[in-house]
């Protein structure tokens, strides 16, 4: 019998060696904490599908982003939930719209100590729940949306957000985002484009988050699962239209599209932990049926090693803890 020369496991050996040996390490500073605020709240509300997680009151958003800060995480993702809501999602244009106003109270707060980032879609903001505009017949119609887009941009820009991130997925977004932005002198606004967005039951909790209001599905313009290459093709129009950086979303079913976007571009990539992902964890963990810290640090592990650079996660700021004590 010859025994093995060559042998792996002796780089396994001790957890010194393992950490020296990481291919992969998470850093705080490359988690994005999604938020929701919700207008007209006096106390944050939990989010029954997304434990822990909650619907910001506006006072407790300005504390919970400035504890995230202190946590190291590298951004903010603002979603804001009106207390009402119209055709043409008015409340996402309006300066005194709950998400507008939540990144002027945000920036107020943590000024550049991290970067603040806003949901720029409809859907939030509109009767029928759709991310864009509707014809007369119900169809979302792409071109009148873009126009909504441009002015919903200027009012984030306006009350001073960093980042936005549109993620309507309609045809030629971030160039109109881009171009209005420009022309209004906001040229310094970069855009986090959800550019490979996939028309996800993954997205489950989130519509209880933000209260939506749909009736039906949005697969008109958010892709098929069944498609890789289809997003090569949408985050390349992303980038030649001007994206400062690119979104893959959900993230961990769809971990071959992450490679393949990160092997195609060289801006830099970030990864959706939607809210379906996270509330399987938690419901597991929950009944005692898997080691919930050990998930929620192996999941995000395997996020980064398929090619993001960045991930929006509802644990950022448990994770960056976690990171900090564990080392
Ligand atoms: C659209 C938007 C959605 C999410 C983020 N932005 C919902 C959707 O497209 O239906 C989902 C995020 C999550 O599930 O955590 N504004």
């Amino acid at each position: 019998m010859s025994y093995p020369r060559i042998r792996p496991r002796r780089l396994r050996r001790t957890p010194a060696l393992r950490r020296l040996v990481a291919e992969t390490r998470l850093d705080p500073a490359e988690l994005i904490l999604p938020m929701f605020v919700r207008e007209g709240l006096t106390e944050p509300r939990p989010i029954s599908s997304l434990p822990g997680v909650v619907q910001h009151s506006r006072d407790s958003l300005r504390k919970a982003a400035a504890e995230a800060v202190q946590a190291g995480v590298g951004g903010l993702m603002l979603f804001g939930v009106p207390a009402e809501r119209d055709a043409t999602g008015s409340g996402g244009i309006d300066p005194a719209g709950i998400l507008n106003t939540a990144i002027r109270d945000v920036v107020a707060e943590v000024g550049d100590a991290t970067v603040v980032m806003s949901d720029l879609c409809l859907d939030e903001f509109t009767s029928h729940g759709h991310c864009g505009l509707l014809t007369p017949a119900g169809d979302v119609e792409n071109d009148a949306t873009l126009r909504a887009y441009a002015e919903m941009a200027l009012a984030q820009a306006t009350a001073g957000v960093h980042v936005v991130g549109p993620s309507g997925m309609m045809d030629g977004q971030v160039a109109a985002v881009r171009e209005a932005l420009d022309v209004a002198g906001f040229t310094d606004v970069s855009i986090l484009a959800y550019a490979a967005k996939y028309a996800s039951a993954f997205y489950g909790p989130f519509r209880e988050a933000v209260e939506s209001a749909l009736d039906g599905d949005r697969r008109t313009y958010q892709q098929d699962p069944a498609n890789l290459r289809e997003s090569l093709r949408e985050v390349a129009l992303d980038v030649a239209e001007g994206a400062d950086m690119v979104m893959v979303k959900p993230a961990l079913p769809y971990l071959d599209v992450l490679a393949a976007v990160r092997a195609a571009v060289d801006v830099p990539v970030a990864a959706y932990q939607v809210s379906g992902e996270y509330a399987m964890v938690e419901a597991a963990a929950a009944n005692g049926w898997i080691d919930r810290e050990r998930v929620m640090l192996e999941t995000l592990t395997s996020i980064r090693r398929a090619g993001a650079q960045m991930i929006l996660t509802y644990w950022a700021v448990e994770a960056a803890d976690l990171l900090r004590r564990t080392g």
